[in-house]
């Protein structure tokens, strides 16, 4: 039997590749927000980040840094008259990956945007070379204000990637524009930054995943067990490596990458139109999702009663769903789009053969097989074991992997696929 324990260990100990031995100093001003940016630091930091904190004296009112440095095990800088190192803000924004100031006050903003350097942060902002991103927290009345909003085309014109704020309540107990994105945002805004230049940097990317529904009545349906993990990390792994990304996903996918353009379906036949309409133009089409290949004849515009039926029996006559797949490769032969198509086969037994020939009869340039029945491969676990075939025969047989890293070596062999095109 699977120890999901065990694969779950795995899961949180592995490092986010994009993320990891990447300098990240985070900026922190002062904003009651400032309690979420100890959780950006933590994610951070178990994403393999070696992430530098620096405090502004306002910051320090709300949170302390000890919460920091308990979180990233690094030095926490507050003072830009510490003079232990003469020169730590060169020093800082120079070995830099990424700045990113969340939260940033609009006190800070407007001292960014004029130049000021009177703090360790607006010193070390200055003196960086790398990419800056904000992440503005403040009152809705102060972020529509038209001094902050000139100071935000200031720094963006400057080439500061902005992230948020966001709609909701906030600390006045007001609602409107001005809550800080949440951390888990911020990372995925972090990726992104970080995944620029990357092998599918400029790369038009499609990702299928999750089940499809099928309607029987209005309120049952014929479904799988699939949960959409293995594609999720394929969306995750193709914006990792620059790509951008259109996810059409089906239910039951939760968590979708931050980044990726969500396109939401229920049905075979909804997700087939959407394939083909996103196949238009693309370079690549992961087709991962686990799609029903028999539907209802018909559906019941109204809930099946049982005492609609004499007989112990209720019968629904199937019928065979939209081969997505075998469209998309009549719709290539027509177009030459997607450039590269990969799909998934989920098999119980004789899993290399059944893959093979799905290779040949649905057009595909790779397939990944995983057998379902082994143990911490398949539906709704965080690990896979894959086989993947190209034309030519094997191109690798994986090991236990999780599905993120699953997830990466496929996109890394499509890319190159792309590449010798
Ligand atoms: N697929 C598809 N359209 C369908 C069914 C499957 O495009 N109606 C895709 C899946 O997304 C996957 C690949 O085809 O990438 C193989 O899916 P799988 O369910 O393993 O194969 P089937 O074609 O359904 O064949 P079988 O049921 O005989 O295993």
């Amino acid at each position: 039997m699977t120890t999901t324990s065990a694969f779950a260990t795995l899961l949180s100990m592995e490092p986010i590749t994009v993320l990891q031995g990447k300098q990240i100093v985070l900026g922190v001003t002062g904003s009651i927000a400032c309690y979420k940016s100890i959780d950006l630091a933590s994610k951070l930091t178990q994403a393999g980040a070696h992430v530098d904190v620096i405090l502004t004296e306002s910051a320090c009112r709300f949170v302390t840094p000890l919460s920091f440095r308990s979180v990233t095990g690094r030095p926490v800088y507050t003072d830009m008259w510490d003079l232990d190192d003469h020169v730590r803000h060169v020093g800082l924004g120079e070995s830099a990956d990424a700045l990113i100031i969340a939260p940033a006050t609009a006190n800070t903003l407007a001292k960014m945007a004029t130049g000021f350097a009177d703090n360790l942060l607006l010193l070390t902002t200055l003196a960086a070379r790398c990419p800056v991103i904000i992440a503005p927290a403040m009152d809705g009345g102060m972020w529509e204000h038209a001094a902050t909003q000139a100071n935000i085309t200031t720094l963006r014109k400057r080439g500061v990637i902005q992230a948020g704020p966001a709609a909701g309540r906030m600390a006045s107990g007001l609602s409107g524009l001005g809550r800080m994105l949440e951390p888990a945002e911020l990372l995925g805004e972090l990726r992104l930054l970080l995944a620029r230049g990357g092998k599918l940097t400029g790369r038009r990317v499609v990702v299928s995943a999750g089940p499809t529904r099928e309607p029987i009545d209005p309120v049952r349906f014929i479904t799988n067990r699939s949960t959409g993990k293995q594609g999720l990390a394929v969306a995750q792994a193709a914006l990792d490596a620059g790509a951008e990304v259109t996810l059409i996903a089906g239910p039951a996918c939760e968590q979708v990458p931050y980044g990726a353009k969500l396109i939401r379906v229920q049905t075979t036949q909804e997700m087939g139109e959407a394939v083909l309409a996103q196949a238009e133009g693309a370079d690549a089409l992961f087709m991962v999702a686990a799609v029903a290949d028999f539907k209802p004849r018909t559906t019941a515009e109204r809930k099946i009663k049982k005492s609609d039926n004499a007989d112990e029996y209720l019968r629904i006559e199937l019928e065979k769903t939209l081969d997505i797949l075998v469209a998309v490769k009549d719709k290539r032969k027509a177009t030459g789009f997607p450039k590269v198509v990969l799909g998934f086969a989920a098999e119980t037994h004789d899993a290399a053969n059944y893959g093979n020939e799905k290779l040949q009869r649905k057009g595909l340039d790779f397939i990944a097989i995983n057998d379902v029945t082994a143990e911490g491969a398949g539906f709704a676990v965080d690990t896979n074991r894959i086989l993947l075939l190209g034309t030519d025969g094997v191109v690798e047989e994986m090991p236990l992997l999780s599905k993120a890293e699953v997830a990466e070596r496929i996109v890394q062999h499509v890319a190159r696929a792309l590449d010798e095109l």
